[in-house]
């Protein structure tokens, strides 16, 4: 089963290299390829997850313990030896011989656009070299933008250490419930997200004297807007500097859109990846991948292999199926060391990706999309590529967004490619034709802008335009001094201040439990295959009236109850790392109710406001029962409670939903019961008495049994 002729072959074998272009094979794959897919596709919709969250250790940081002072003198010399062996790394950029160039070319041109290969140091060294030049003079700040959570951390640690001092000093970073910074911090990394909120406080980003909008060809919708903003204030801020830094893509677009801004070059240093196709589409890729591991393992020369996935649930059973399949062969084959990597994974297991692999074993990291662009794991030579990722879709008349696993582009894989040439020339394995990959893939990914939901940024725009022109008001009925306040400093989308401000229904303790469990949605129940009724039943009995909100709030009080319990989440099979996070956020959002200086106080067991203070927030959220399911009232769009819900039996006559999630039906998840007369009173702009009307005055009979194939 291990046969693999891989080099040269070709016309035997599974494989085809690229330059031999068989045009025989057919692609009567996008269907088999899609009924494969069906499953995989209802088990992640359910995982709406944001590819970010982490706490990234960095050397840097785990060094800070040391007491004793001999260790710490041992501690200083390592790190004085870590020292060199940083400044020869830095020297052996790509970017290092560069700089002189580069520099003059910011002294230029106020606005520049830099190109370089992923790993040839730009986001590591320019703002180095910025800092040493002087750029932060004055108090200045050195701004750097990155599309994930994760890379933001890490670099940030990275930098830290190259330039020797503790992280958050004056290299520091900043996300989204987590500020990394200090006054002394000159050089900040930050998701694109955040310099977007920084907009709102310091509408011409007054305070930094460069901003470098990092991992341009990402064009995420943060960076989107960053762009026309940051183009808008350059115009009247001469002395700002705006770098755009950019992979191997598109650069031109990005130069076109900023007035013909020049593009530096950095060239790259790239050791030459054979491409090879399968002959015929792969029907289940993740056994495909599996395969292609243990054969590269067993064929091929030293050398460590990347595995692209679309996310977590599919990273852990690769990586099973690898070990499982290496216990069978036993000594027959060398030692494999299968390392996953996902936003989620916990910190110690992340950085073990970056350790080196012992000789006489390969080591196999099993990643996301991560590892295209944002994380360079040295010592990659072979990658295998089963040509999809997980991607977020929205539907603006529904407002239904959802996570769908679709085939990636061609520049998508041609950069996951490039990640197996970076030490040595490298191989790279498609699970895909040839024929795919020029007829069916995409020439680019379409940006997030085009299929999301604009809401949140919308509304930052307009409060940012009310700094010129303040008072406005909007078909919302928002008005924007007065929730700015709120939305300026709460880390959360749009609804929740909203619901917050509500101060008068005295419930703002439960609602940012509320807020806080929802955060880290979808994580908080544990259901190991092995013990499915046991993890049900434990659920059930969390079950209180009101609907899915009070359910969560009543987790949250009991393992408050427990002392925050690792044993009690457990043996109620909760996730406690899921707690743990959601008790970060609360305390975070609890001190910046402190802040803004209200008073945190609780409805004391009345669940009446808690349940119009989420109505306050999500009044636009709202679903009627009809006949055969739920309405929702502005669009009379058919949606579903999902079989996860504590309502699903009950099927309230109206309801709030936290989100629509489309899988095998439409489904709102997260479920509130409220009474048709709160709409009025929190959104009198937006509903009609007539539309709240009930047509019958009559309970609907209740649904019996259905879907209950859906279950799980
Ligand atoms: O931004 P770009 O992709 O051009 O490169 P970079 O992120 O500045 O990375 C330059 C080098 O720094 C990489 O080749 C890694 O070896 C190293 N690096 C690291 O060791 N740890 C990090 N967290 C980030 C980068
Ligand atoms: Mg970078």
């Amino acid at each position: 089963e291990l046969e693999m002729p891989m080099e040269g072959g070709g016309e035997q074998g599974r494989w085809e290299e690229e330059r031999l272009k068989t045009a025989s094979l057919s692609f009567g794959a996008k269907k088999e390829r899609e009924k494969g897919l069906k499953a995989e596709r209802e088990k992640y919709q359910l995982i709406l997850e944001e590819d970010e969250m982490i706490n990234f250790v960095s050397s840097a940081v785990i060094m800070k313990g040391t007491q004793d002072e001999k260790q710490e003198q041992a501690a200083l010399s390592q790190a004085e030896v870590q020292k060199q062996s940083i400044q020869e790394v830095r020297r052996s950029l790509p970017v290092f011989p560069y700089r002189e160039d580069l520099l003059l070319a910011i002294q230029q041109h106020q606005i520049l656009v830099i190109e370089g290969e992923t790993g040839s140091g730009k986001t590591t060294q320019i703002p180095q070299f910025l800092m040493e030049s002087g750029y932060n003079d004055g108090g200045m700040k050195i701004g750097c933008t990155q599309p994930r959570r994760v890379a933001a951390m890490s670099v940030a640690a990275r930098v830290a250490q190259e330039v020797g001092v503790k992280l958050g000093n004056e290299v520091g970073y900043s996300i989204r419930f987590e500020d990394c910074t200090s006054e002394r911090t000159v050089l900040k990394y930050m998701t694109d997200g955040m310099l977007l909120r920084e907009f709102l406080t310091e509408p011409d980003l007054a305070s930094y004297s460069v901003v470098i909008i990092d991992e341009a060809h990402e064009r995420t919708l943060h960076t989107d807007i960053l762009f026309g903003l940051i183009k808008d204030i350059a115009r009247f801020r001469p002395d700002l500097k705006v770098l755009v830094a950019s992979a191997t893509l598109d650069t031109e677009r990005f130069s076109c859109f900023f007035d013909d801004a020049p593009v530096f070059r950095i060239p790259g240093r790239r050791f030459p990846v054979d491409i090879f196709y399968t002959k015929a589409p792969e029907a289940d890729y993740l056994e495909a991948c599996v395969v292609s591991v243990l054969q590269i393992h067993v064929t091929q020369p030293p050398g460590d292999c990347l595995v692209f996935l679309t996310g977590q649930e599919e990273i852990e059973t690769c990586c099973e199926l690898l070990q499982e399949r290496c216990r069978r062969l036993g000594s027959k084959i060398s030692e494999l060391l299968v390392l996953p990597i996902y936003a989620n994974l916990p910190s110690d297991m992340q950085a073990k990706i970056f350790s080196p692999t012992p000789p006489g074993s390969r080591k196999v990291v099993v990643a996301t999309n991560i590892a295209e662009t944002s994380l360079t794991i040295d010592g990659i030579i072979y990658v295998i590529d089963p040509g999809f990722c997980k991607q977020k879709s929205y539907n603006a008349r529904t407002g239904m967004e959802s996570l769908i696993v679709t085939p990636c582009s061609r520049a998508s894989a041609n950069q996951r490619a490039g990640r197996a040439g970076r030490v040595a020339a490298g191989k790279c394995f498609r699970l895909y034709t040839a024929w795919a990959f020029k007829h069916e893939m995409e020439e680019s990914t379409v940006p997030e802008i085009q299929r999301t939901n604009l809401g949140n940024v919308v509304l930052l725009l307009k409060i940012w335009q009310s700094w010129y022109s303040p008072g406005i008001n909007d078909h919302l009925g928002i008005h924007y001094s007065y929730c700015s306040v709120t939305l300026l400093i709460f880390p959360l989308s749009l609804p929740f201040p909203l619901s917050l401000n509500y101060i008068e229904y005295k419930c703002s303790e439960e609602v940012l439990t509320i807020a806080a469990m929802l955060s880290v949605n979808n994580s908080i129940f544990y259901r190991p295959k092995d013990k499915v009724v046991h993890a049900d039943n434990a659920r059930q009995n969390f079950v209180v009236p009101g609907g899915d909100h009070m359910v969560l709030l009543n987790v949250y009080t009991q393992w408050l109850e427990s002392g925050y319990s690792t044993q009690w989440c457990y043996e109620n099979f909760i996730q406690f790392r899921s707690m743990k996070r959601a008790r970060d956020v609360r305390e975070q959002l609890e001190g910046l109710m402190d802040r803004i200086e209200v008073e945190v106080c609780s409805s004391g067991g009345d669940i009446v406001p808690i349940r119009k203070a989420v109505t306050a927030g999500y009044f636009y959220h709202t679903a009627r029962l009809s006949k055969g399911g739920y309405k929702t009232v502005k669009h009379q769009q058919t949606v579903y409670v999902h079989p996860n819900s504590s309502l699903f039996e009950e099927q309230p006559r109206w309801l709030i939903y936290h989100e629509l999630v489309f899988t095998t039906k439409e489904f709102m998840r997260q479920v509130i019961e409220i009474d048709s007369s709160w709409l009025l009173e929190v959104a009198p702009h937006y509903y009609k008495n007539k539309e709240l009307e009930d047509s019958s005055s009559k309970k609907m009979p209740r649904k019996q049994g259905k879907a209950k194939e859906e279950l799980g």
